[in-house]
């Protein structure tokens, strides 16, 4: 039996953090074996809100160079830029002209970003989400490996999918696969350093709130030791009133590697003047071998451009295939 595909994205919007990685991109590096793998730098979406085109191409190749850091096999997936396989921009115009506008504005993303832009908030902001689908269904994708805060975005896919299925296939022939979210309970929620109630974000203005994949030790030192405590005796997880405390646990369980009774049973009498050095060298040392491979393939451009064209010539071997499906079921004329 072949095996099942997986698609996935990051947006190449400045440095990814440990939220992108513990949430998403660790779990497609564990994953990748049993899967037939497409990772996208998903530069389209990044677009949506307002950019500075000076460093959009060196964020995309960082990104991609940070997936690879990250350790994904080319063997077993392909990288690629979202704006190198035209198919992209193309399914998503076919599948705006199904789906309806109040599905869009229902979605949770994009009110709390348009809150943000006030009027200037674009059409494609609203439209993300479907791009974001076409990504996904041009793949035949079974499962994508996302954080929490992407669900609505796999529900609305799995409806816009059903929608072309039911109105343009057959019985036994539908246009497109139903594709599964892939959601971990381990990290799919990481939370800021300042407010462990609201989730660590590339958007928040305060770097405090965030660590980044490339924060050097001392960064990653300075911000640990700012961030957010509470004043309660012994540490501990689940505790809604200490929601900065079940994060700081979490991460370092994540980080270390360790089991959450592991953690419960080494931190429980802890104080945070011993915790918090001891979250600092394991964040430092599961992010060292990453900046070190990153560094090595920044030196090499010429290789990171290669592995982009191929990505994109396979990527686009696949979505042509299903574009053409799809414009063959709504009844483009062909020639
Ligand atoms: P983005 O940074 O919005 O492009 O997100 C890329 C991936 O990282 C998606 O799968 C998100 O669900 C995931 N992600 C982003 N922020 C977090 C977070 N704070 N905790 C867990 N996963 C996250
Ligand atoms: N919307 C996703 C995010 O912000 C990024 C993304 C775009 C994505 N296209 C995708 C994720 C396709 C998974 C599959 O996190």
């Amino acid at each position: 039996m072949s095996k099942q595909r997986v698609l996935s994205g990051v947006q190449p919007t400045g440095n990814l953090h440990l939220g992108n990685y513990l949430g998403a991109i660790r779990n497609w590096v564990e994953e990748q074996n049993n899967y037939d793998n497409f990772f996208c730098v998903v530069d389209l979406h990044a677009i949506t809100v307002p950019h500075d085109p000076l460093v959009l191409a060196s964020n995309t190749l960082t990104t991609a160079a940070l997936y690879l850091a990250c350790g994904i096999d080319l063997e077993c997936s392909t990288i690629f830029v979202q704006s190198h396989v035209s198919a992209h921009s193309e399914l998503a115009w076919l599948l705006n002209c199904v789906t309806p506008l109040n599905w869009l504005e229902r979605m949770i993303q994009f009110k709390e970003k348009a809150v943000k832009q006030g009027e200037n908030v674009s059409v494609g902001l609203l439209d993300y989400p479907v791009l974001m689908a076409a990504d996904i269904l041009l793949y035949d994708a079974d499962q994508v490996p996302v954080g929490e805060d992407q669900k609505q975005h796999l529900e609305l896919t799995r409806d816009i999918a059903i929608r072309i299925n039911d109105r343009f296939g057959k019985k036994k022939e539908p246009v497109l696969k139903l594709p599964k979210p892939l959601i971990r309970k381990q990290g799919a929620r990481v939370m800021s350093l300042t407010d462990g109630t609201k989730k660590m974000s590339k958007s928040d203005p305060s770097e405090l709130s965030r660590i980044s994949l490339l924060d050097s030790p001392e960064e990653i030192k300075r911000k640990i030791k700012k961030c957010k405590t509470d004043p309660v005796k012994g540490l501990e997880f689940d505790n809604p009133e200490r929601p900065e405390c079940h994060n700081l646990l979490s991460l370092y369980q994540l980080l270390a590697n360790k089991t959450k009774e592991e953690v419960q049973a080494e931190c429980t009498e802890m104080g945070w003047g011993q915790f918090k050095p001891l979250l600092v060298d394991t964040t430092v040392a599961a992010l060292e071998p990453i900046q070190s491979k990153y560094n090595e393939l920044m030196a090499e451009r010429t290789y990171l451009e290669s592995v982009l064209e191929k990505g994109a010539t396979q990527a686009n071997e696949v979505a042509i295939n299903t574009l053409n499906r799809v414009k063959k079921s709504l009844g483009f004329l062909s020639i």
